[in-house]
């Protein structure tokens, strides 16, 4: 993305923080194909500037986060069409899910099919108290196809991921928060604050370790847990880092540690 023009996104670079907002607010913010290839482009062009150290996430206005996939768009697909769209979706959800670089989602409203799966793609959620969520794709026909059947089951367990989906009806931040699907949920007007304040408090964290934390969750989602050999040799790495050696120096000098990432 050399021009770095967007039709459907915007993007900002504050504090080393990139912030995606995706911004259509007169449709609710709803992911058009095109919206999803210019997010996959930031992810594989931008996020991985060594000047970027962690992505925000949120929608225009003060309604959405994202209502969904654009509707619109799955008219007049055939299923190997609608099969690729999917596909797709899921790779561009899944290079959110891998970056090396911590990724929240400021959710700022409805977060709704592909909007939830977005933000479940994400690796912290940070709501607003007036954020609803839910997959109602099974009102279309549809089941969720960018990664919301395998990543919200992960995250709240089979019975209720399966409430979610059969009953296609919204649950409100609250429950969600119970849920443990948001992470927090605050005032509408300090949605996008809050999730900088947590962003800059992750990135007093060195930022090998950050990457091997990410790394080995998602490891432990992919494999079902079985993941300790490689945690393992995660913390091996991690201790032969410089960061390592300055994190636990800094702990006993009783000073706050300085990360090179090296
Ligand atoms: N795809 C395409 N357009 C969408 C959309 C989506 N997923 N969600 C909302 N929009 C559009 C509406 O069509 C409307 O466009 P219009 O003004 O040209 O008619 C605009 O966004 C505003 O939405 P509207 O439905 O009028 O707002 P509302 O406040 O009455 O309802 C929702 C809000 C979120 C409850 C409702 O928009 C909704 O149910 N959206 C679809 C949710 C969904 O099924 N998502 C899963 C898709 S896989």
């Amino acid at each position: 993305m050399s021009d770095l023009t967007f039709t459907y996104i915007k993007i900002s670079i504050d504090q080393d923080v990139l912030t995606l907002t995706l911004n259509r607010p007169e449709k609710l913010n709803a992911l058009h194909p095109i919206m999803i290839q210019e997010i996959d482009a930031v992810f594989e062009e931008i996020v991985p500037l060594d000047s970027i150290k962690g992505v925000i996430l949120i929608g225009e206005g003060d309604k959405a986060f994202a209502a969904g996939a654009d509707i619109k768009a799955f008219q007049g697909l055939t299923s190997e069409e609608a099969q690729i769209l999917s596909q797709e979706g899921q790779s561009t959800f899944l290079k959110i899910a891998q970056c090396a670089k911590p990724v929240i989602a400021a959710v700022n409203g409805f977060a709704l099919g592909g909007g939830l799966e977005l933000a479940l793609a994400a690796h912290i959620r940070i709501a607003s108290a007036q954020a609803q969520i839910g997959l109602p794709e099974t009102t279309l026909g549809l089941v969720p196809g960018y990664g919301g059947t395998q990543r919200l089951t992960n995250l709240v367990g089979r019975g209720r991921a399966l409430q979610l989906m059969l009953t296609a009806q919204r649950i409100d931040a609250s429950t969600a928060l119970e849920w443990g699907i948001f992470n927090a949920v605050v005032s509408p007007s300090d949605v996008l604050t809050t999730s900088k304040t947590w962003m800059l408090q992750i990135l007093k964290q060195a930022p090998i370790a950050l990457r091997e934390c990410i790394r080995l969750v998602l490891e432990a989602e992919l494999s079902g847990g079985q993941a300790m050999p490689e945690e393992a040799k995660s913390f091996g790495r991690c201790s032969a880092t410089s960061d390592f050696i300055e994190g636990t120096t800094a702990f006993l000098e009783k000073r706050p540690p300085v990360f090179k990432g090296k």
